[in-house]
């Protein structure tokens, strides 16, 4: 069984058939919703809303180690996360979808890890490919197989929010050799890996990101908004065919 964390523009899945809601304690506190257990296309899988039901958790403020902690006592198989973002690169206009492959952490002051220490011996984890590559390919295939595209591979730069960038920190972030950027591709990805969850995430490319092409003089929400609306539409019919494959 999949899990699927709905971000900006997804906190609820209109595809999926709701068997049951289950909010979920965890020795973390809550998740940002409860859990929601059904099928999509008959296939089992479980949603959560990244920032809450009615989308008012900030990025910044999402209780991810709850988040992760509840899909993992859920025995999901894996995680896949959609994320709104900006694109940095000129050709990641509004409207690309993109399954980026690496990240690089520009967050601060969130709980980051389920290792804090204590009595339990220090722990680390590999995180040399922050994505599980077969979920990866999968949810590729599942673009191609639902008639769309998608840019194979990106860094994702995650951003502390949740305000926008400055054009200099986007300017940054591509020197890093960053192609995205968005608020909550950290932790929860490396959070995913410490409970050997596969993860990967589709990104949604919503605006330019600061200072680049028609983000010049500012990003325009209302812009933003058309295109999420748009977008998810498609993002929905991946969905539907990342569970029936
Ligand atoms: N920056 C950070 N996060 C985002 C953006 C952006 O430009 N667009 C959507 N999420």
């Amino acid at each position: 069984m999949l899990a699927i964390i709905g971000g900006s523009g997804l906190t609820q899945l209109s595809n999926m058939e709701i068997e049951r809601r289950e909010v979920v304690r965890t020795p973390y506190g809550e998740p940002s919703a409860a859990l929601a257990f059904g099928r999509v296309c008959g296939e089992r899988a479980v949603f959560l809303a990244r920032h809450g039901f009615g989308h008012t958790i900030p990025p910044h403020l999402v209780n991810y180690r709850a988040n992760i902690w509840a899909l993992k006592e859920a025995r999901v198989s894996g995680i896949v996360s959609v994320a709104s973002v900006g694109g940095i690169r000129a050709d990641l206009a509004p409207g690309t979808l993109i399954v980026p492959n690496q990240i690089i952490d520009y967050t601060w002051g969130r709980k980051s890890t389920f290792f804090e220490g204590g009595d339990t011996p220090v722990r680390h984890i590999d995180f040399t490919h922050p994505y599980d590559e077969p979920l990866r390919q999968r949810l590729l295939a599942a673009i191609r197989r639902a008639g769309d595209s998608a840019v194979d591979g990106g860094v994702y730069a995650t951003s502390q929010g949740p305000r926008l960038e400055t054009a200099a920190e986007i300017d940054r972030f591509e020197r890093d050799g960053c192609d995205i950027v968005g608020m909550t591709g950290m932790p929860e990805a490396a959070l995913a890996r410490e409970l050997e969850l596969p993860y990967a995430a589709i990104g949604v490319v919503v605006n330019f990101a600061a200072g680049r092409s028609s983000s010049e003089n500012g990003i325009h929400f209302d812009d933003i908004e058309v295109v999420l609306q748009e977008s998810m539409v498609r993002v929905r019919n991946v969905l539907e065919c990342l569970c029936q494959i």
